[in-house]
C-alpha cells in the first residue's frame, strides 16, 4: 500500500511523462527534467511490488511540426515518422522502462480525443466565440502566431513571431506585430472573423484554486508557486481549437478547416496511449480513486498540467486528478540555454556514438545535477569529474576490489562470516537504514538526494574495506578476512539493488558478477543477500575512466556549433527595399541625453528611460536591460526616434525609439554622435 505525503492510501500508480514533440531529436535537457527522474521512480515502485502504469509517447500535432514540414518540402506526416523513430529508439537505448509508447497520430488517439471533445460540446461546456485573427489571403487560410513574422514592438527585431520575440523574449500577440507578415506567403495578412470554441477555465478557478492552494500544498515550491501567480491573477477562457490543417479535426458540423489545439489533444494521448496498450481494462488506471497519478514535466508545461488538464478532466467528470506534478526546471549546457536551432545541445543519438554503452554515466549525471528546484548547468568538465571521482572512484571500486579479493582469497565464492566486531555491527546498523532512507528521497521527488545517499554506501563500502585491510588480516587471521569480504559481498548486493532504479545497467552487470537476481527493493537493508558459499563471477569494471581527449572532443564539437552560429549571424542582412526619401524624411530622429533610468519591474529586458530630446523630456522604455545597467547610462549621449507613435509597455506609456547597433552576438550598442552635441538636434 503507497501512502502520499498526506498518508493517503493508494492500490496503483499511472505514471505519465511530457510527451515530447516529434519534430526533433531528445536532448539531456529533456532526459533530465523528465525522463530519467520519471523512469527511476517508475522502476522504484515496480521494485516496491506496486501496480504501476508508466506512460510515454510523441505529441506529433501543432504548428512547429507543419513549418519543419514545409521547410524540409514534405508532409507533416513524414516529419513525425521520422523523429517519433528516433525519439522512440533513444528512450530505448537509454533504459526508459515505459509500460506504453505510442503517438498521438494514432486511430486510438483521434477517436479518444474527439469522444472527450464531443462529450464536453454535448454537455455545454465549451463556449464558442468568434474572433478577429490574421488571414493570408493568398494561401486561402488562418494563420497560426507562428506564422506570422513582423518588428517586435519592444525592441524592434524585425524577425520576431506572432506569439513572442525570441531576441527580447516578450510574448506577445500577432496583432501587436509591426509591420506584419505572412511565413507561407510573405504577403501582408488581413484580420477576418472565426468562430472557436472555448473552455472556460475562469468556471473553473474556485475548484482550482481549493484543489490547488489549498489541498496540495506539498507540491514542489517551483510548482505550487507558478499555479499559485496563475491563479492569482484571473483565468480567462482559452481556445481549444485553431485554423489549422494537420491536427485532430473538430468533430462538429460547421467546424471544417479547424482541428483540436495540440495542447487539447495531447494530454489526452496519455489516456489514448494506456487504451492503447490495454484494451479495454484501461479504465481503473485513469477513473479509480485509488489510483494515484503523478505527472513528470518541465516547467513550460505546469501550466497545462496543473491547470488546464485538470479543467478538462474535471469538465469531463469521469476522471482522477493529478495527486502530484513533479515538475522540474531547466538544464543549460555549459552556461547556455540548450537550443535546437542553435544546435547547442548533447543530442542522446550522438552521445552514444561518442560514448558506447556509457548510458549509465549520463543518466548518473543527469540525476546528481537534475534541475529539481532552480536551473542547473551541464558542463563536460563536470561529466568527466562525476565519472571519473564518483562512479570510478567510489562505485566501480569499491565493487572491484571486494570482487577481486574474494577470488584471491576465497575461490570466487562468498566466504563465511563469524563473529562480528563493532566495527561491523556499527556498518550493519548503516546498512540497514539506506532502503528506507533513498526509498523516501525517491517517494517525494528528491532524485538527486537519493542518489547521493546511495553513493554513500559505496563510501561506506570503501571506508570499511580500507579500515579493516582484509589483504593483511589474511596473514593472520583468515576467519577475520572472511566475515570483512562477506560483509563486503553484502554491500555489494545492496548496491545491486539499490542502484537499479538510477544505473540499471549497470546494475545488471553487478547483478550477474554476483549471481544475484533482484527483483525487490526488501532485498536490501540485509547482509544475508548472499548466500555462503554461492559463486561469484570474476570482476568486470563497471565504469570506466574517461580521458582528457574525450571531453576536449565534445567541447570542440560545441565550440564548432558556437562558430557556425556566429558565421550564420554574420553574414551581413541583406539589404531592405529601396525607399525613396519623402519616407525617410517622415522620421524625426534627434539626439538626446539619457537623464534616468531603472529596471521595470517583473521584466528582465526593459529599462524605463528618462530622455532629454530637446524638445522635451520624455519616457522611453527600451529593451536593454542585458546589455546596459542603469547605474551606466546616466548622462549617455544617443540618438531617438521622437516622432514614434507612443505605445503603452508594461503599463508605461514609451514615447519615442533609442537607436542602437546590434552585432553578429546579439550585442547592443548605443548610437552615439561622435561630437558631444546637446540635445535637439536633428539626425539625417
Ligand atoms: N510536447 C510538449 C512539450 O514538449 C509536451 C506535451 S505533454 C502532454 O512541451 F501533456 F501534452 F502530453
Ligand atoms: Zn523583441
Amino acid at each position: 500500500m503507497i501512502y502520499t505525503d498526506k498518508e493517503k492510501k493508494f492500490k496503483r500508480y499511472t505514471v505519465t511523462t511530457a510527451l515530447p514533440y516529434a519534430n526533433g531529436p531528445i536532448h539531456i535537457g529533456h532526459m533530465a527534467g523528465v525522463y530519467i527522474p520519471a523512469d527511476i521512480y517508475a522502476r522504484y515502485l515496480r521494485l516496491q511490488g506496486e501496480e504501476l502504469f508508466f506512460i510515454g509517447g510523441s505529441d506529433e500535432h501543432g504548428v512547429p511540426v507543419t513549418i519543419r514540414a514545409k521547410k524540409e518540402g514534405c508532409t507533416p506526416q513524414d516529419v513525425v515518422d521520422r523523429y517519433h523513430a528516433i525519439i522512440k529508439k533513444s528512450f530505448e537505448d537509454f533504459g526508459m522502462s515505459f509500460d506504453v509508447y505510442s503517438r498521438t497520430t494514432s486511430q486510438t488517439h483521434y477517436k479518444t480525443a474527439s469522444e472527450f471533445f464531443t462529450k464536453l460540446y454535448n454537455e455545454g461546456k465549451f463556449i464558442e466565440q468568434t474572433t478577429k485573427q490574421y488571414y493570408d489571403e493568398k494561401e486561402k487560410t488562418f494563420l497560426a502566431d507562428r506564422y506570422i513574422t513582423g518588428t517586435c514592438p519592444i525592441c524592434g527585431n524585425e524577425h520576431a513571431y506572432g506569439d513572442q520575440c525570441e531576441k527580447c523574449g516578450s510574448s506577445l500577440n500577432a496583432t501587436d506585430l509591426i509591420n506584419p507578415k505572412s511565413a507561407l506567403s510573405g504577403n501582408v495578412p488581413v484580420l477576418k472573423e472565426t468562430k472557436h470554441w472555448f473552455l472556460p477555465l475562469n468556471d473553473y478557478e474556485a475548484f482550482l484554486k481549493d484543489w490547488i492552494l489549498e489541498n496540495h500544498k506539498e507540491w514542489k515550491t517551483n510548482v505550487y508557486g507558478q499555479c499559485k501567480s496563475w491563479l492569482d491573477n484571473g483565468l480567462q477562457p482559452r481556445a481549444v481549437t485553431r485554423d489549422l490543417d494537420w491536427g485532430i479535426k473538430v468533430p462538429v458540423e460547421g467546424a471544417e478547416g479547424k482541428v483540436l489545439y495540440v495542447w487539447f489533444d495531447a494530454p489526452i494521448g496519455y489516456i489514448s496511449n494506456t487504451i492503447e496498450k490495454l484494451g479495454s481494462s484501461w479504465e481503473k488506471w485513469w477513473k479509480d480513486k485509488d489510483t494515484k497519478l503523478v505527472h513528470f514535466i518541465g516547467k513550460d508545461n505546469i501550466v497545462f498540467h496543473c491547470i488546464v488538464f485538470p479543467a478538462m478532466l474535471k469538465a469531463h467528470g469521469e476522471f482522477i486528478l493529478p495527486e502530484n506534478v513533479p515538475a522540474n526546471e531547466f538544464l543549460n549546457l555549459e552556461n547556455d540555454k540548450i537550443s535546437t536551432s542553435r544546435n547547442w545541445a548533447v543530442w542522446l543519438n550522438e552521445y552514444l556514438e561518442d560514448f558506447p554503452n556509457k548510458q549509465d554515466v549520463l543518466r548518473y549525471v543527469l540525476c546528481a545535477n537534475a534541475p529539481e528546484t532552480k536551473d542547473n548547468d551541464f558542463t563536460w568538465k563536470d561529466f568527466q569529474t562525476r565519472n571519473n571521482s564518483e562512479l570510478v572512484a567510489i562505485l566501480g571500486n569499491f565493487v572491484n576490489r571486494t570482487v577481486v579479493l574474494t577470488h584471491k582469497y576465497f575461490e570466487g565464492k562468498v566466504p563465511q562470516s563469524y563473529e562480528l566486531n563493532d566495527t561491523d555491527k556499527a556498518a550493519i546498523e548503516e546498512i540497514k537504514a539506506y532502503p528506507e532512507k533513498i526509498g523516501t528521497l525517491v517517494e517525494t521527488y528528491k532524485f538527486r538526494d537519493a542518489l547521493f545517499e546511495l553513493m554513500n554506501l559505496a563510501r561506506l563500502g570503501n571506508k570499511y574495506l580500507t579500515e579493516n585491510e582484509p589483504w593483511k588480516t589474511i596473514k593472520t587471521d583468515e576467519k577475520r578476512t572472511s566475515t570483512v569480504l562477506n560483509i563486503s559481498l553484502q554491500i555489494c548486493a545492496n548496491l545491486a539493488v539499490l542502484c537499479s532504479p538510477f544505473l540499471p545497467f549497470s546494475a545488471k552487470k553487478l547483478q550477474k558478477m554476483l549471481n544475484l537476481d533482484c527483483n525487490s527493493w526488501t532485498q536490501a537493508g540485509n547482509i544475508d543477500i548472499l548466500s555462503v558459499n554461492s559463486p561469484i563471477n570474476p570482476a568486470e569494471l563497471l565504469f570506466e575512466r574517461i580521458e582528457d581527449e574525450a571531453i576536449q572532443k565534445q567541447i570542440d564539437k560545441l565550440n564548432e556549433s558556437k562558430k557556425q552560429n556566429e558565421l550564420n549571424n554574420t553574414a551581413a542582412e541583406p539589404q531592405k527595399e529601396n525607399i525613396q526619401f519623402d519616407l525617410f524624411e517622415k522620421m524625426d530622429i534627434r539626439t538626446g541625453v539619457i537623464l534616468e533610468a531603472e529596471k521595470v519591474a517583473k521584466t528582465k529586458k526593459l529599462l524605463k528611460l528618462k530622455v532629454d530630446t530637446g524638445i522635451d523630456q520624455r519616457t522611453i522604455v527600451s529593451g536593454i536591460a542585458e546589455h546596459y545597467k542603469p547605474e551606466d547610462i546616466i548622462g549617455k549621449r544617443v540618438c531617438v526616434l521622437v516622432n514614434l507613435a507612443p505605445k503603452q509597455l508594461k503599463g508605461i506609456e514609451s514615447q519615442g525609439m533609442i537607436l542602437m547597433a546590434e552585432n553578429a552576438l546579439g550585442e547592443l550598442s548605443f548610437v552615439t554622435p561622435e561630437k558631444p552635441f546637446n540635445a535637439g538636434c536633428s539626425v539625417r
